[in-house]
C-alpha cells in the first residue's frame, strides 16, 4: 500500500492525455509535467526538429533521459508522449505511490482527432495511410499500455469528463486513510 503522489497518463497520441493531463493537475492542485514540452525546452527546439534531424531513435533517447528526473517529481501529473512505454524498463521505473493511467481511444478517433485539431506536428503520422499507421502503433503498443493501473475509454467524452472522472478515482484512492493506498 503506496500513498498516491503522482499520477501518469499513458496512451496513443492524440488520446488527449495532454489536455486531461492539464485539467486534473489543475483539479488536483498539483504541478502537470508534460515529457514533450520538458523535451523541447532541454533541447531547444520542437519535437518534430529532433525527429527530422536524428529519427526517432534521437527522440527516444532524449525522453529516456530526461525520464529519471520527471518520474522522481511529486506530486504531479505526468503526461509522457504516445510511444514512451517503447523505451526499455520506463514502465518498471514508476515509483510505487504513481497511479498510472490508460487513456483508450480506438484508431479512427485518433485520426480524426489528429486532422482535427491541426496541433502539433505528428511525425509518426507524417508517412503513408494515417489509420493503417495508427493501428499498427496501437497493435504494437496496446501489451504496454495495458499494464496501467486503471484503463478508461475516451472515445466520445469531453477531456473535461475524463478529467472529471479520473479527479473522482484519485481522491477515492486517497479517501478513508491519510495514507492514500494503491
Ligand atoms: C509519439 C507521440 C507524441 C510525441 C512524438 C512521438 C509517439 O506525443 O511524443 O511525436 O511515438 O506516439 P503525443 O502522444 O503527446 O502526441
Amino acid at each position: 500500500m503506496h500513498a498516491v503522489r503522482r499520477v501518469v497518463l499513458l496512451g496513443s497520441m492524440a488520446s488527449g492525455k495532454s489536455t486531461v493531463g492539464a485539467l486534473l493537475a489543475r483539479r488536483l492542485g498539483w504541478p502537470h509535467l508534460d515529457f514533450d514540452r520538458e523535451i523541447e525546452r532541454e533541447h531547444g527546439r520542437p519535437v518534430a526538429e529532433i525527429f527530422a534531424e536524428g529519427g526517432e531513435a534521437a527522440f527516444r533517447s532524449a525522453e529516456a533521459a530526461i525520464t529519471p528526473r520527471l518520474l522522481r517529481t511529486a506530486p504531479a501529473v505526468l503526461t509522457p508522449g504516445g510511444g514512451w512505454v517503447t523505451n526499455p524498463g520506463v514502465l518498471g521505473m514508476l515509483p510505487p505511490d504513481t497511479m498510472s493511467v490508460w487513456l483508450r481511444v480506438s484508431a479512427p478517433e485518433v485520426v480524426r482527432r489528429a486532422v482535427a485539431d491541426g496541433g502539433p506536428a505528428r511525425p509518426l503520422l507524417q508517412d503513408g495511410d494515417p489509420l493503417d499507421r495508427v493501428e499498427r502503433l496501437l497493435r504494437d503498443r496496446e501489451p504496454l499500455y495495458r499494464r496501467a493501473d486503471l484503463h478508461l475509454d475516451t472515445d466520445g467524452r469531453t477531456p473535461d469528463q475524463v478529467a472529471a472522472d479520473l479527479e473522482a478515482r484519485v481522491r477515492d484512492r486517497m479517501a478513508g486513510t491519510p495514507e492514500a493506498t494503491l
